[in-house]
């Protein structure tokens, strides 16, 4: 495949609210992101994905957008974004924004006029449907159901049709058929575009069309989680095909849609490959949970992993680009999900060793490079996410009997608020991250892990992410780690995850223990190698011994390999 600079960049996300604030309102901003940016440039990251700052009422915190050109007050303005654009293409850092396409917000100047009349002219912007009588009885136009729980459809009293909304109430679908639309959203991008960012995550990519409006096959909940109604839809791809044609392709950016769950690799490669993609990239959510049941409890399922990272690597290879990313701001902390708390720093950094030597661009998400850890929730009060609040109101009203403490359990898991509480900076109070109160808790264990004290110990998770990044990208392996081909060994060994990098004739194997009991990697489950040097490990002093790797809990050594054939 033809090099591209974004296959040779270092990303980290950064969810505003979260990061850090400056004006003491509780709410990370702009200026934030705009005083962080050397922090960045220390860490070593070449990238940025910003999440949505447009002009919202933070239904979905910024999903939700009332004006595609501007910028949510409470973030700053658009001096603001353009200081941190301008800052980060000093520091030689590329950015790139969220692209909403699928929805606004319900405040949005065009639902406003769409929800008028039958014959406004926005009318045609977003998706309507008339009630269904059924024997007298008024039902929405399908049994379909939203990802934030209950119908994919909302009644306005208005005209008293329904508009439909896969996500929130406050976030009407836009119509894509409507040529209107369209050309609103080419308009848009090219805005952002033309003021210096260099792409998009595209946000929801995956749910631009809608299959017929009949009903899905019932289940005992009355609306259907039948989310191929609305995904991966062959129309999808020419609205994606339009935008390329008419946007993408006339700039020199990188696009990266979100295709969730419900994606298959060939589907992936429909949209990002390289002979007939839409996108440069993709992020599914195939690895985000792999994790099984064992005596009770909930452990990483290591060959799923393994099994997700070949079936997505393998398919793509010599045919398009894989993004590599643990969580965004919708997943929990990875080291709650396949860390090990007992052995903190050996797991986190084992993590970082496991996901960023495989071939792709990486993306880090914020204080993931400090270990962050899932928040202990326990009341309702304490979530902010809309999704998550949904959900655990819906079955308190519709499981009479149930706790508040009961179904905060069943969602607390799955919450995406564990990836949005406060950015850890230091040992101050709120973390460093506010001197006003926070939207949402810090963790309590900030004193413990923050920025600060890991950026003073050299051999901390930070130290190890910055010195990843740092073998990566600038190191004489850069080569190989960035284009070598990605080959797993070991596969059915349910305790490491271990790959080989080969260019020509050169070859880095990374083996990675997900184990806590010392284990072994055998020379003989690899054909045509002897072991090289360790080039990089998470123990200070691991070694090699002629046969084997003996492998210390979590232990996670690089090392370059010497052809044999
Ligand atoms: C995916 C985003 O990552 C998520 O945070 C948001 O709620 C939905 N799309 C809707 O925009």
């Amino acid at each position: 495949m033809k090099k591209k600079w974004w296959m040779e960049s270092f990303g980290y996300q950064i969810y505003i609210k979260s990061f850090y604030d400056t004006n003491s309102d509780g709410i990370g901003d702009l200026e934030g992101v705009y005083q962080k940016l050397d922090y960045l440039y220390e860490l070593g990251v070449n990238l940025i994905w910003l999440v949505p700052f447009y002009q919202s009422p933070m239904d979905d915190n910024g999903y939700d957008v009332s004006d595609f050109y501007e910028v949510a007050s409470e973030y700053g303005t658009l001096e603001t974004f353009k200081k941190v654009l301008d800052k980060a293409n000093k520091l030689n850092i590329r950015v790139i924004i969220d692209l909403i396409l699928n929805h606004t917000s319900d405040e949005h100047y065009w639902f406003q006029e769409s929800r008028k009349s039958l014959d406004n002219p926005y009318r045609e912007y977003y998706i309507w449907e008339p009630p269904r009588i059924i024997d007298g009885q008024e039902y929405e136009p399908t049994n379909w159901s939203s990802f934030f729980g209950g119908s994919c459809w909302k009644k306005d009293e208005i005209t008293g049709y329904y508009f439909m909304k896969i996500f929130s109430d406050k976030m009407p679908d836009l119509n894509w058929k409507s040529e209107n639309v369209r050309k609103e959203m080419i308009k848009m991008a090219k805005w952002w575009l033309d003021m210096g960012i260099s792409g998009f995550r595209i946000d929801a990519a995956s749910h631009l069309a809608r299959a017929p409006f009949v009903d899905s096959k019932m289940t005992k909940d009355r609306y259907v989680p039948d989310f191929s109604k609305y995904s991966n839809l062959p129309m999808v791809h020419e609205y994606l095909k339009m935008l390329d044609d008419e946007v993408f392709s006339k700039y020199d950016i990188m696009t990266v849609g979100e295709v969730g769950g419900g994606a298959s690799v060939e589907s992936g490669l429909r949209y990002a490959s390289k002979d007939y993609g839409q996108l440069d990239m993709v992020f599914n959510f195939d690895h985000n949970w792999c994790t099984k049941k064992v005596n009770g409890k909930e452990v990483t399922d290591v060959i799923k992993l393994k099994y997700v990272f070949r079936k997505w690597i393998y398919g793509f290879k010599g045919k398009g680009w894989n993004p590599l990313y643990w969580l965004n701001h919708d997943h929990p902390r990875v080291m709650s999900m396949y860390g090990d708390l007992n052995y903190f720093e050996k797991s986190a950094k084992m993590l970082a060793n496991t996901l960023y030597f495989v071939k792709g661009t990486p993306f880090i998400y914020q204080g993931e490079e400090i270990g962050m850890t899932n928040y202990p929730f326990t009341k309702l009060s304490e979530f902010r996410d809309v999704s998550t609040i949904n959900h655990i109101k819906l079955d308190l009203k519709n499981q009479p009997g149930v706790t508040e403490a009961e179904a905060v359990k069943w969602h607390v898991e799955h919450s995406r608020d564990h990836a949005r509480i406060p950015m850890q900076w230091n040992s101050l109070k709120n973390a460093g991250f506010t001197t006003g109160t926070p939207w949402i808790n810090v963790h309590p264990n900030y004193k413990d892990i923050n920025v600060e004290s890991q950026m003073k110990d050299l051999n901390s998770i930070w130290h190890h992410y910055k010195n990843i990044i740092n073998l990566k990208l600038h190191s004489k392996y850069r080569e190989v780690l960035i284009y070598g081909d990605f080959e797993i060994v070991d596969y059915h060994n349910p305790h490491n995850f271990s790959y080989i990098r080969r260019l020509k004739d050169e070859a880095i194997l990374v083996v990675n223990s997900f184990s806590n009991q010392n284990r072994r990697f055998m020379l003989s489950k690899l054909d045509g190698y002897e072991f090289g040097e360790i080039i990089f490990s998470n123990y200070q002093d691991s070694h090699i011994s002629p046969k084997s790797i003996p492998l210390r809990p979590y232990e996670a050594v690089v090392l370059s390999l010497k052809l044999t054939k």
